[in-house]
């Protein structure tokens, strides 16, 4: 579903600066957008209003073109998925009764809320034998955090919303849920707002970044284009200095190679070869470690479209450098 956000604005009673500033935004059904900022610039406030957990002081939010205030707050949570970082289960209950929580709304049969509870676990990784009886209060922090997510998942609502869902999770779990996520969200083409202070997680999930201060957005684009292009400085000492290596993963051999002066080659089966639409850094990466001098580019039907090399990868890399400091 898409989201379109029409000059929102949120002012909290006695606070005399807007958490939200007159947001515009408009989100394409299947995106994941990635919301980052500093602490109190607006970006919880903002997912609270999809779901009506607040109301904006003016106005409106759509999803596929309908004014969400016309809707019964309950229907529009049922297609939407809420993950926060303190994952909200509910103490008193098992496992399996917190993920069962809204397909029980929504009358679903007892065996088919059964299975979904062990297809979601395993999703998640935990095991269902060992997780389903215990209480929250039994499972370690990125464990419970793992269940906010599959019980935001259940009833495979269109539209995930998730607020800073991997903060707590060790490094190595949350590249695995990262690419969970990312499984999910190409399989069934949810929108997800993804809400995070990991600048490293944001360029890895997002289609598009958007970056908040003050309760505006300063600037809404592709990980490459912030990059390579941040709208100010603000923007710029959020990314961070972002060396080649970094742009190097934002762009794909297809990208730096020009294929349609290359003559268009004889199919190539045995030889270790690169695809056109391979990340750059690992191309860069593997002609390093296995100190190749040049490796074969093949298209999509396996025919060969030139050769790379690490000279031509550092002087492209250069070359696009340049092309967007003076753009
Ligand atoms: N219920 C509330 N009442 C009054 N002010 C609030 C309330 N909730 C948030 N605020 C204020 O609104 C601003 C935006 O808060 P919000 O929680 O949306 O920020 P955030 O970007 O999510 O920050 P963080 O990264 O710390 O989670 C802050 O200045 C905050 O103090
Ligand atoms: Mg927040």
């Amino acid at each position: 579903m898409s989201i379109a956000y029409k000059q929102v604005h949120k002012q909290y009673p006695g606070v005399p600066a807007p958490a939200v500033d007159q947001v515009n935004l408009s989100v394409r059904e299947g995106e994941l957008i990635v919301f980052l900022g500093p602490s109190g610039c607006g970006k919880t406030t903002l997912l609270k209003m999809t779901n009506r957990l607040y109301e904006p002081t003016s106005g409106t939010i759509e999803i596929d073109g309908t004014d969400i205030s016309t809707m019964q707050p309950e229907m529009l949570r049922r297609q939407i998925g809420y993950v926060i970082q303190q994952n909200g289960l509910f103490p008193h209950m098992r496992i399996e009764d917190n993920i069962a929580v809204v397909p029980r709304l929504l009358h679903w049969s007892e065996p088919s809320i059964s299975s979904r509870i062990d297809e979601l676990l395993e999703m998640v990784h935990l095991d269902p034998k060992s997780f389903r009886k215990r209480l929250p209060s039994q499972l370690s922090g990125g464990q419970q955090q793992r269940v906010g997510i599959a019980r935001a998942l259940a009833a495979d609502p269109s539209i995930l919303l998730m607020d800073e869902p991997f903060g707590a999770i060790d490094a190595i779990t949350r590249l695995s849920l990262q690419d969970e996520l990312l499984r999910i969200q190409r399989r069934t083409k949810k929108t997800i707002l993804f809400v995070t202070h990991d600048v490293d997680e944001a360029f890895r999930l997002a289609d598009r970044i958007v970056v908040m201060q003050s309760g505006k957005i300063v600037q809404f684009d592709t990980p490459y284009a912030i990059i390579t292009n941040p709208a100010n400085d603000f923007v710029k000492q959020l990314v961070g200095d972002r060396d080649i290596y970094r742009r190097m993963n934002l762009l794909k051999i297809s990208d730096i190679l020009n294929v349609k002066d290359m003559v268009k080659g004889a199919v190539v089966s045995t030889k270790p070869v690169v695809h056109l639409d391979e990340c750059v850094k690992d191309v860069f990466t593997r002609l390093v470690e296995t100190r190749s001098k040049e490796l074969i580019v093949v298209n999509h039907m396996n025919c060969r479209v030139g050769t790379i090399d690490i000279e031509t990868i550092l002087d492209q890399m250069e070359q696009h450098g340049r092309d967007y400091a003076q753009s």
